[in-house]
C-alpha cells in the first residue's frame, strides 16, 4: 500500500540515503516515468527557514547549467510542495568518506581514476566560472569502478581570479576546517586554487588515510593550514612515491601563486607521474558492499507532513 507521505509532488520516496544536518537525501521514483532520482529536500523543522531556503536555491542556481559527467547533474529546484526541494540525478554510490573508513588500502587500485575524474568535474566548474569551496571527501561520489560525481554546491562562489585578493569585502567563512585553504580561511576572494589545496587535501587522505593537519581544536586546526609546513603523505603510506607526494605538498603551497596554476595542470601532472611504487591489488569485496553504518532515520518520513495534492494516494 503506497501512502500519501510517501510522496512528495510526483515523486515516490523509495529510499532514505542521507541524513544530514539541514536536508535530508532520498532516492525517489518518478511514478509517471518509473525514472530514479535522488531529491535533496529540506528538513521539514527547517522547510521555512529563509537561510536554508536561500542556500538550496544557491545549489540549484549554480548547477543548473553544468552538464559534465563527473558533476552530479540537478534538474530542478521545486518549492510548491511542503518542503523545498532540489531534484538531483542519481549516482548510486557511496561518498569518499564512507569508503574511506575501511581505510585507504581498499582504494588504492582506484585511486589514479578517482583523481583524474575529480580533476576533470573541477577543472569543468571552474571553466564555468565557480568554486567549489567546500571539496571534502563527503562531497564526491565514488562508484565500484571508481566513476566520480562531485556534488553539493552549497557554498559555491564565482571565481574571482582577476581581483587583488585584499580587494573586496571579507566574507564570512564558511567551508570545512580540514580541508579549507589559507586564503578560504582568512576570508579573502577565492579562486580555482583554493579548490585545489583542498583537493590536495582529499588525495592526501585518500592516500594516506586522514587528513594532512588535525588538531585537537578548530583554531588549532585553522592555524596549522595557515602555517605549519605540509606533512609529506610518504609517512602515513611508504607506497607512495616521493613525485607524488612532493606534487601533493605543492598544490597545498600556503600562497596560491606557488600551487599549480589550474586543475588542467594538476591532471597533466598526475597523468605523468606514478602515484605508487608497487602496483595496487584490488580487493576481494566491492567498495558498495562496505558497512557505511546506519542511515535510515526513522524519523524523517514521520516527519513530512501529508501534501493536500497527494491525500488521494492514501486509499490506494
Ligand atoms: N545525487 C546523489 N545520488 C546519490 N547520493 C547522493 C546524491 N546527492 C547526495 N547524496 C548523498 O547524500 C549526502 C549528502 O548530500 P550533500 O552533500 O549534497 O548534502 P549536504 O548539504 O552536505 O548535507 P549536510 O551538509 O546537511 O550534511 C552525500 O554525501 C551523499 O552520500
Ligand atoms: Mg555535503
Amino acid at each position: 500500500m503506497t501512502k500519501a507521505r510517501d510522496f512528495v509532488g510526483p515523486y515516490r520516496l523509495a529510499r532514505l540515503i542521507r541524513t544530514g544536518h539541514s536536508c535530508y537525501v532520498w532516492e525517489a521514483v518518478k511514478e509517471a516515468t518509473k525514472e530514479r532520482f535522488a531529491l535533496k529536500m529540506l528538513r521539514s523543522d527547517v522547510a521555512k527557514d529563509r537561510d536554508e531556503i536561500k542556500h538550496l536555491k544557491h545549489e540549484w542556481e549554480v548547477a543548473k547549467d553544468l552538464h559534465h559527467p563527473n558533476v552530479i547533474r540537478i534538474y530542478d529546484f521545486l518549492t510548491e510542495y511542503h518542503s523545498p526541494f532540489l531534484v538531483l540525478e542519481l549516482f548510486s554510490a557511496l561518498n569518499l568518506k564512507q569508503v574511506l573508513r575501511e581505510g585507504p588500502e581498499p582504494l588504492a587500485y582506484l585511486a589514479e581514476k578517482i583523481i583524474q575524474q575529480s580533476c576533470h568535474g573541477l577543472h569543468y566548474l571552474h571553466q564555468r566560472g565557480w568554486v567549489h569551496c567546500d571539496i571534502k571527501p563527503d562531497n564526491m561520489l565514488v562508484d565500484d569502478d571508481g566513476n566520480v560525481k562531485v556534488i553539493d554546491f552549497t557554498i559555491s562562489q564565482r571565481s574571482k581570479r582577476n581581483l587583488l585578493s585584499f580587494l573586496g569585502f571579507k566574507q564570512p567563512i564558511r567551508g570545512t576546517r580540514s580541508y579549507m585553504s589559507p586564503e578560504q580561511i582568512r576570508g579573502e576572494t577565492l579562486d580555482g586554487r583554493s579548490d585545489i589545496y583542498s583537493f590536495a587535501c582529499v588525495i592526501f587522505e585518500l592516500l594516506g588515510g586522514r587528513p594532512p593537519f588535525t588538531g585537537s581544536s578548530p583554531n588549532e586546526l585553522l592555524e596549522k593550514h595557515l602555517r605549519s609546513s605540509v606533512p609529506t603523505v610518504m609517512v602515513h603510506n611508504k607506497d607512495v612515491t616521493k613525485e607524488c607526494a612532493d606534487l601533493i605538498r605543492r598544490m597545498m603551497g600556503k600562497k596560491r601563486e606557488t600551487r599549480p596554476e589550474s586543475m588542467w595542470e594538476v591532471l597533466q601532472e598526475f597523468r605523468n607521474i606514478q602515484i605508487f611504487s608497487k602496483k595496487p591489488q584490488p580487493p576481494e569485496f566491492k567498495l558498495s558492499q562496505l558497512d557505511t553504518g546506519p542511515v535510515t532515520d526513522a524519523d524523517a518520513l514521520k516527519q513530512l507532513p501529508r501534501a493536500e495534492s497527494d491525500q488521494d494516494r492514501d486509499k490506494d
